[in-house]
């Protein structure tokens, strides 16, 4: 989304500086975000960015986000289910909590059967594609019991 502003507006705006000094993010990591289509700016006459104050609390999400391990894909995958051309609604940003919960509570489950897992293999080491839960997880093909199913 790149629009032009005119300067009676540019108070509900934020150059990138001050985006940087308020969340704390770079601005090289702003670009990026941008580049990605995490977050959005509109370009003053300068052609200089602006952003919407609102992008503070996106960013903001997006660092939380990756300190609890969410990949970048699934941020930006979080941050489609927010409406486009307009500032989230508390509603908008329950319905994204409650799918964030859910991918937590399914991160949480696998991290907890990795752990068990790997109390069973230290001392082993093999990490054998046929025996180790570590090195293939989710075996469905074993199952199937033994010799080639996918030929
Ligand atoms: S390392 Fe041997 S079973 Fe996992």
């Amino acid at each position: 989304m790149k629009k032009d502003l005119k300067s009676c507006e540019l108070k509900e705006f934020l150059s990138v500086g001050e985006v940087a000094a308020r969340s704390g993010v770079a601005i090289s990591a702003l670009h990026f975000y941008e580049t990605k289509g995490f977050i959005v700016s509109l370009r003053n006459e300068q052609n200089q960015r602006r952003y919407p104050r609102g992008m503070l609390r996106i960013i903001s999400f997006i660092k939380v986000a990756q300190n609890l391990g969410f990949s970048l894909e699934e941020i930006h995958q979080m941050l489609k289910t927010l409406p486009d051309q307009k500032k989230p609604s508390d509603q908008d940003w329950q319905v994204l909590s409650k799918k964030w919960k859910q991918e937590l509570a399914l991160k949480i489950k696998k991290m907890t059967r990795l752990k068990d897992q790997l109390d069973k293999c230290i001392g082993c080491g093999c990490l054998s594609l046929k025996e180790c839960p570590l090195r293939n997880p989710d075996d469905k093909l074993a199952k199937k019991g033994a010799g080639a199913h996918l030929i």
